[in-house]
């Protein structure tokens, strides 16, 4: 049984603004491997091989592979119950703002409306050169190299990279000016499955806080943010967030 403090409670019933930032654990029980941790994708692989433009115009056939492997994993998987209490929740604030550093897209296949990707998704593509956005079922389709087995631009025909963040990449920009807004003005701003490591999203829920939100964390593991927020949970999203529907379901249609 989760149960929530009245301060939580009470700051939910009155507000209208309220930011989650969620993190691989959220899809952790989907069956997507997290990053960090013994399981972990960066337990296994090597992100200085992977996970950078460097290493992809060296050898683009090896990131290639990966990301093949990963996006091929994701089609296989589906939303989890911390996913859907996420669109319920959405539904009962006006200022609802999801930001995630997730790429796998189970957000938007489990419904949420108003999503800030702020790592990109693994389901687009573009041009290393002149950034031409390709989907997937095009590059399924067939704009693919046969002899090298490498997608190149239609346009200007460079490379074709997934559209996710890199290491050593600025997120896209417009992203993370609103994720800093809605940041700054959320009254409640919940961490969700987030080894909260990775800059610049793990400076967010400090901006919440600073501007006097309630910082909630929901992780079963304690991470650098543990001790400054206001009230953790320490058990999976999919447990703690259906829960949370259900009590915000009851008070805001009690008070409306
Ligand atoms: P991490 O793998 O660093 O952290 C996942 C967190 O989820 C850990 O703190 C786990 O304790 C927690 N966790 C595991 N199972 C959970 C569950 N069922 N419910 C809730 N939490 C659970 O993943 P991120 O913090 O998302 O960047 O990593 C941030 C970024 O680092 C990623 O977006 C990726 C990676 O390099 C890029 O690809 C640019
Ligand atoms: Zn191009």
């Amino acid at each position: 049984m989760v149960s929530f403090s009245e301060r939580l409670l009470d700051r939910l019933r009155h507000t209208e603004s309220v930011v989650a930032l969620t993190g691989a654990g959220i899809s952790a029980s989907s069956g997507v491997p997290t990053f960090r941790g013994k399981d972990g994708l960066w337990n296994k692989f090597r992100p200085e091989e992977l996970a950078n433009l460097h290493a992809f115009l060296k050898n683009p056939e090896l990131v290639w592979e990966w990301y093949s492997w990963r996006r091929e994993l994701i089609r296989n998987v589906k939303p989890n119950l911390g996913h859907y209490a996420l669109v319920d929740i959405e539904s009962y604030f006006s200022e609802f703002t999801l930001v995630t550093q997730n790429v796998d897209n189970l957000h938007q296949v489990a419904g949420n409306k108003r999503i800030i990707e702020l790592h990109g998704n693994i389901m687009r593509n573009k041009c290393v050169d002149c950034n031409y956005q390709v989907a997937s079922q095009e590059l399924e389709a067939g704009i693919v190299a046969e002899e090298k087995k490498i997608p190149t631009c239609p346009q200007c025909g460079s490379l074709i990279r997934p559209d996710v963040v890199w290491f050593g990449e600025m997120l896209p920009e417009e992203a993370i000016t609103r994720a800093q807004e809605a940041a700054s003005a959320a009254e409640v701003f919940f961490s969700i499955g987030t080894s909260s490591t990775v800059e610049p999203a793990a400076s967010l829920p400090y901006l919440a806080k600073g501007n006097g939100a309630y910082l909630v964390e929901i992780n079963p593991d304690e991470t650098p943010l543990s001790s400054v927020t206001n009230e953790r949970f320490a058990a999976g999203a999919d447990e703690v967030l259906p829960a949370l529907a259900i009590e915000i379901e009851k008070m805001r249609s009690r008070y409306r």
